[in-house]
């Protein structure tokens, strides 16, 4: 590759799905894959929600569709992609976001909430790479990135459902990426610690809890979401071709302690 390399992050006429856009980093993600040119199909479960995040995609000038997606069923997002390709005539970049867990001990969980956990992070990033791979395969061309944590790196007390499910999409995320290097489609994964979303709105909009996790971060502060989607465009573009297998953690420093 040669020429300037800012333009090497440009996702003109470049398509993406990104799942659990209806807020939080899926919703920044789908923005910022916007404003670097991509049209976005932007699921979830949630209609109003993606509606207003596939409003802010046009805004930038780009496609958008909105497709109310359940990442808990195969037939939900094989119906996504399908309406996505006849849409779209295509998918280059698929960014598995969708995700959560609950902080709860494990002696307090039952086995419903186990697999829950363990189906809407990890069987779901199962579900949409399963759903796109042909379509990338025989395009000879893929950009995939899963959101696992750094939570999926260490461990931690009372939320041992989300670690395993985090830990396990590291390890898809390297399987798959050497199934794929020959079909020219990468695999990586997103390893973040805290950002502010609504999700974590609970924790940081508390003071004696926010000041608690606050104080875990070397950098001294919480993330936040227009931090993230930088790195996850890098990822998405051909600023990145010899990056796969990889997990990029993104973290303000609370691995490195
Ligand atoms: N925020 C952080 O500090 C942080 C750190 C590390 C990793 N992560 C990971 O980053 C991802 C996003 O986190 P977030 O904080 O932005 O979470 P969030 O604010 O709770 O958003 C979660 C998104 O996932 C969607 N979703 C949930 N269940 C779904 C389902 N069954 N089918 C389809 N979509 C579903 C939600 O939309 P609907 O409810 O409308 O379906 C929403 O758009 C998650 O995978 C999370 O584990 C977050």
């Amino acid at each position: 590759m040669s020429g300037n390399v800012l333009e090497k992050f440009r996702l003109d006429g470049k398509t993406a799905i990104v799942t659990g856009a209806s807020r939080g980093l899926g919703r920044a993600i789908a923005v910022a894959f916007a404003e670097a040119g991509a049209d976005v199909a932007v699921a979830a479960r949630t209609e109003a929600a993606i509606a207003e995040t596939a409003e802010a995609v046009r805004s930038l000038g780009r496609r958008a569709l909105a497709v109310a997606c359940d990442v808990h069923s195969s037939a939900s997002v094989a119906s996504m992609v399908e309406g996505v390709v006849s849409e779209f005539g295509k998918v280059d970049i698929l960014m598995n976001n969708a995700g959560g867990g609950d902080m709860r001990p494990l002696v307090d969980t039952d086995e419903s909430e186990w697999m829950r956990i363990i189906d809407l992070n990890l069987n779901s990033t199962y579900r949409l790479c399963r759903a796109v791979g042909p379509h990338m395969i025989a395009r000879r061309y893929g950009r995939i990135i899963n959101m696992s944590s750094t939570y999926g790196l260490v461990g931690v007390k009372n939320v041992v459902p989300y670690c395993a499910a985090k830990g396990a999409i590291i390890q898809f995320t390297r399987a798959l990426a050497l199934e794929w290097a020959e079909h020219n489609i990468s695999v990586n994964a997103l390893a973040p610690g805290y950002f502010y979303t609504e999700r974590t709105s609970r924790v940081f909009d508390d003071p004696t809890l926010g000041a608690k996790f606050t104080a875990s971060i070397p950098a001294g502060r919480v993330g936040q979401n227009d931090e993230l989607a930088p790195l996850v465009v890098y990822l998405a573009s051909d600023a990145s071709p010899y990056m796969t297998g990889s997990v990029i953690v993104i973290d303000g420093g609370i691995t490195a302690a």
